[in-house]
């Protein structure tokens, strides 16, 4: 990497979270404050590819702190996935002379910043933001906290119906491969199960233990199901084999889908955006690194290559399950 960028670029990639405009708000004003220039790419790799290419400075980002979504917009581009596309890619950012990007996104968005400064040699920084919580490297990721909310104000007005006709709902939370959103909502919502991608529990043990607590005295039940669970039924599936095997409730389902991405960022997502914004213009200015994803563990900031995020193994926190299983009794 060039040893003293001048001019950064950012844009954000993949699903959007709450919080990216915090993020992109402050990589511009880090960039201000070191008196760097910065361009904002909208669309993603797709607009990198398309030099949809914008001169940003700490005036063109008020106002945004506390807005959902992106402003610079995100994509997940299939041009960038292919050689000819990279190319142009950095083509496109050579003609601009820019020494670095970041990259505000979650993995396959890391996937793709590795291999083209692999192949050109262009300096790149990650910063983690999806609601799913997946990226290693880092204990949260921008967007999360804000999803989780988002999460369990739903469940708590899908319980108040769910009581009031004494029915058991199934709801299902996205997360990808991730359980993260479905076992800290179900706790926090107090769910009764949830089923989660990196613990396959069977579906005769969800069976029996329902029949458990309708007998113990529950009159309704929630049940949180991760999109991925692997459980070997879909939600749909699921919901007609409980309706089979479990006669004692009436039973619905919800898929909160797409509102688990919307919304104003929470007061933690808007912290997190602005120290991770920050962090990854210095990590480029100050300790000439790159090709590291910025994050926070235990409460300090801190940096991993791209590599080694990639390939080190998600661990699931155990205590979480077995919090869910006491409280759910
Ligand atoms: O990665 C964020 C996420 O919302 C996942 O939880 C979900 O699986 C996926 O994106 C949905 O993608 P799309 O918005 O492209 O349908």
């Amino acid at each position: 990497m060039s040893q003293n960028p001048k001019h950064i670029a950012v844009l954000t990639s993949g699903g959007d979270s709450p919080g990216m405009n915090a993020a992109i708000r402050a990589v511009v004003r880090s960039c201000a404050y070191h008196e760097v220039k910065c361009t904002g790419i909208y669309r993603g790799f797709e607009g990198l590819i398309e030099k949809d290419f914008e001169v940003l400075n700490a005036r063109s980002v008020k106002n945004i702190i506390n807005k959902g979504g992106t402003f610079l917009k995100s994509t997940r581009s299939e041009k960038f996935r292919t050689d000819e596309g990279r190319a142009l890619a950095y083509k496109n950012l050579k003609e601009e002379n820019i020494d670095a990007l970041v990259v505000i996104g979650g993995n396959g968005s890391f996937k793709g910043a590795e291999i083209i400064s692999d192949e050109h040699g262009i300096a790149v920084i990650g910063i983690p933001a999806t609601i799913d919580n997946d990226v290693n490297g880092t204990d949260f990721s921008i967007g999360y906290d804000t999803a989780l909310n988002t999460v369990i104000e739903a469940i708590d007005k899908i319980r108040d119906t769910a009581n009031s006709h004494n029915r058991l709902f199934l709801v299902e939370v996205m997360g990808r491969d991730a359980g993260d959103i479905a076992l800290n909502a179900g706790i926090g919502a107090g769910a009764e199960e949830i089923l989660i991608p990196e613990e396959n529990l069977g579906v005769d043990r969800l069976l029996t233990s329902l029949k458990h607590s309708r007998a113990s005295g529950k009159t309704s039940s929630i049940i949180v199901v991760s999109e991925s669970e692997k459980i070997g039924k879909n939600i749909f599936e699921l919901a007609e084999y409980l309706k089979e095997h479990l006669k004692a409730y009436e039973i619905r389902l919800t898929i909160l889908g797409h509102i688990q991405r919307g919304g104003a960022p929470s007061c933690y997502d808007r912290v997190l955006a602005s120290r991770l914004g920050i962090k990854a213009v210095e990590t480029l200015l100050l300790d000439k690194k790159s090709n590291v994803i910025v994050g926070i563990t235990h409460r300090k900031l801190t940096t991993i290559p791209f590599q080694k995020a990639a390939s080190t193994p998600r661990k699931l926190d155990k205590d979480l399950l077995r919090v869910a299983d006491i409280t759910s009794i």
